[in-house]
């Protein structure tokens, strides 16, 4: 059976669906305060489109899909969609990147529809701070999607946090010790430079390894050997804490070569890599009626495509015009 196999024995089992490239925060770092121009509601695929290939994915060995935004739990139907995921043959383990916004209210029907878990953003515990970063005034909001998630069993929970050098990396013990009372992962991400026009420069990007110097200063980290579906994060525990820290190295170090992701966008491009500016258009053969067979074969040919590593450290890396909303991550 044809699988998906890059062109350096790479595994291909973890696709990405950005369902929406809106969202109802405007972090600086990921959004102009205007917002961007959405990318319509014609060009966005249906939730039909998005099962269809869905399942032409899982049948060629996806055993993870992650629906992102923008901020996914903003469009309608979702829950129908994710029961439908839930019913393919072979289930793939299904979950969610949220900035919690909307989680004390769906937090249980996602659950019941099938969701296994989800991430949440959060780059402050501080009101004021998180005010600043996300341009609104709704941490209350998302501190109570936590909770509503945890209590759904939408866990492991895992909470993502990006630091930045002069807004909120001096919060990295904080979130760090949240993990002593929660069974919660916190995972720091290093600050990706990755669109232009947005509001952090890339000196303030606050690497891994200050990072992780900063972990240490709270307790002494245990690693903890990875498991399952391997992810970009190293995870640690500090003795006697319920859950976890992990720090992704997203820029200093390559972990392209564990690299198991296929992304699609909300418009329907498949990006061979989260850095890609090379993108297959999906969108039109969707809507030109092709077999089954041609769609599996685009998905072959977009993990053919992947990169061997991304080079954003590199002199001549140039952003991309696509920012992060419209890539989820
Ligand atoms: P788990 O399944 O819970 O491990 O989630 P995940 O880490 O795959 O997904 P999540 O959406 O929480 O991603 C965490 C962040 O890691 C992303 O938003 C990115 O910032 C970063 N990241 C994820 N994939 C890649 C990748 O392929 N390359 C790089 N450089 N960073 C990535
Ligand atoms: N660098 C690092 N992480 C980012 N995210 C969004 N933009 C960036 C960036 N420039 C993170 C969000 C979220 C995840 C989907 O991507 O915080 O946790
Ligand atoms: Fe929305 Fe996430 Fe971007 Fe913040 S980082 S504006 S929550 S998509």
């Amino acid at each position: 059976m044809v699988s998906l196999r890059d062109s350096f024995s790479r595994k291909i089992d973890y696709l990405r669906i950005s369902i929406t490239d809106r969202c109802n925060l405007r972090c600086r770092y990921c959004m102009p305060e205007a917002g961007v121009p959405s990318v319509g509601h014609q060009s966005v695929l249906s939730y039909e489109e998005l099962l269809r290939v869905a399942r032409i994915a899982v049948e060629l060995g996806v055993r993870k899909i992650r629906l992102t935004g923008g901020e996914p739990l903003v469009r309608k139907g979702l829950l129908d969609f994710i029961a439908a995921l839930a019913k393919l043959d072979k289930p793939p383990e299904l979950t969610l990147t949220t900035n919690g916004l909307l989680l004390a209210d769906q937090a249980q029907a996602l659950k019941e529809a099938g969701l296994s878990r989800v991430n949440v953003s959060l780059d402050s515990l501080k009101p004021e701070r998180f005010s600043e970063i996300t341009r609104r005034d709704q941490l209350p909001q998302v501190l109570k999607g936590l909770e509503a998630a945890e209590a759904a069993g939408l866990t492991p929970l895992k909470i993502n946090m990006v630091p930045i050098a002069g807004v909120n990396a001096d919060e990295i013990a904080d979130f760090a010790r949240l993990t002593y009372a929660h069974p919660w992962q916190v995972r720091f991400i290093e600050f990706m430079p990755v669109s232009s026009g947005l509001e952090y420069r890339p000196e303030q990007r606050y690497p891994a390894a200050q990072i992780q110097a900063d972990l240490e200063q709270v307790a002494p980290l245990q690693p903890i050997p990875r498991q399952g579906i391997l992810g970009p994060a190293k995870i640690y525990q500090f003795s006697g804490a319920k859950g976890s820290v992990g720090v992704i190295p997203a820029v200093s170090e390559h972990f392209c070569g564990d690299c198991n992701r296929l992304r699609l966008t909300a418009d329907g491009q498949l990006r061979p890599c989260l850095f890609s500016v090379e993108e297959i258009d999906l969108r039109e053969l969707l809507r030109s009626g092709v077999a089954d067979e041609a769609l599996a074969e685009v998905l072959v040919r977009s993990v053919k495509a992947k990169p061997e590593r991304h080079c954003i450290q590199e002199a001549d890396f140039q952003p991309g015009k696509r920012p992060m909303q419209g890539i989820g991550g």
